[in-house]
């Protein structure tokens, strides 16, 4: 038999250690983590999973490191690392906690919401592969190393190939390919690889759920998804947010959204019916006094807007009061800590 696949996960949380319990399922891969707070709990006893598609099962990683210079010193040469860390540009670039452990045979997957996500990735290390996923889960860690899985598995995967000319595209083609392949040998049956602009459409499309329903969550003081789609107010706010980023996606890209890509009134007609009462992350975090991921779902796409020349005057609002409020809100935590 060859020599395994090697997969790290960088940030074993929810979406981390799900999809690495799935990835540990396909032949030949060994998937190690690199934990934080839940280091003690998961090098004792691995990782619980419950999901009501792949049942109950016990998931204990190859190899579990404290910190990524622990997993650097284990000498293992890398394939796939996941990036699977809340997105936090303004707290920390985690592309640097990734140095000595990323070689030119090495694909970076980043498994997270919003846009601009790869460019510290592919700026850090410009010789190896960078792989932008979209997942569409719903999964949480309710106490360290029990993992939960509600919903959904959709999950697209593209490489990162922003400039047409990149001089390693068929490599980070062929890591993409085999990468959704080793999940739906996992048993993710969605699992699909996109092209790079695919794939940042998906990102934008994604955004258009994330960048309405997340802020507005926040904003009024903690609604549920369903609860915001049906009152009569909200739902109308949503619609423009998701218009607003689905008219000037395009643009920005220079492909339309294919027509399978659901319409904000689509969205917004399955929003309504969730009976889940799921509330965004974006409101579990505020409440939880966590920075939210405020950058990467609405301070990056009015950047990236801007550039191209088109303003998103609902994103820009939402993003400028978020803003204030957590800095307010970050400022009072600190003098109650005085
Ligand atoms: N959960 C979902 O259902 C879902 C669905 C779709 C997309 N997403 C996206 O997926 C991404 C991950 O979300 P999540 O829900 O999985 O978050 P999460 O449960 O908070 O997991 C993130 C993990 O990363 C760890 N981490 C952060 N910095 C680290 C570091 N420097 N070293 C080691 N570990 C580190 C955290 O450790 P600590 O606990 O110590 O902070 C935590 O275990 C986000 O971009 C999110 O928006 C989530």
């Amino acid at each position: 038999m060859s020599s395994p696949i090697e997969v790290l996960i960088f940030g074993a949380g929810a979406v981390g250690a799900f999809y690495g319990s799935r990835l540990a399922q396909a032949p030949n891969v060994k998937v190690s983590c690199v934990c934080r707070s839940n280091y003690k709990a998961v090098a004792s006893n691995g990782f619980s999973v419950s999901s009501p598609q792949y049942g109950d099962y016990k998931w204990k990683p190859t190899r579990v490191f404290a910190n990524p210079k622990e997993a650097e010193a284990s000498g293992v040469k890398w394939e796939y690392i996941v990036v699977s860390t809340k997105a936090l540009p303004d707290v920390s670039d985690d592309s640097k906690q990734l140095e000595g452990l990323v070689h030119d045979k090495t694909a970076v997957v980043l498994i997270q919401n919003g846009l601009g996500v790869e460019d510290a990735y592919a700026k850090r290390f410009p010789s190896a592969s960078i792989l932008s996923a979209v997942t569409v889960v719903s999964a949480a860690q309710e106490q360290h190393g029990e993992i939960k899985h509600n919903r959904w598995t959709r999950i697209n995967i593209g490489p990162y190939l922003p400039d047409s000319a990149s001089l390693n595209s068929s490599d980070a083609e062929q890591r993409n390919n085999k990468f959704a392949q080793l999940l739906q040998q996992g048993g993710v049956k969605d699992a699909e690889a996109y092209t790079h602009a695919k794939l940042q459409l998906v990102r934008w499309h994604k955004l258009a759920i994330n960048a309405s329903m997340n802020p507005s969550s926040v904003l009024s003081n903690g609604s549920t998804n369903a609860e915001m789609a049906k009152d009569d107010e909200l739902s109308r706010h949503l619609a423009g947010v998701m218009a607003e980023i689905l008219t000037t996606a395009p643009k920005i890209i220079g492909h339309d959204f294919p027509p399978e890509f659901a319409s904000a009134d689509k969205l917004l007609a399955s929003t309504r019916k969730n009976t889940s009462g799921s509330r965004p992350s974006m409101w579990l975090d505020w409440e939880a006094g966590k920075k939210m991921e405020l950058e990467v779902i609405l301070g990056n796409p009015i950047r990236i807007a801007r550039e191209k020349g088109y303003e998103m005057p609902r994103l820009q609002t939402l993003y400028a009061l978020l803003k204030m409020a957590q800095t307010n809100r970050d400022k009072q935590q600190a003098k109650a800590k005085l």
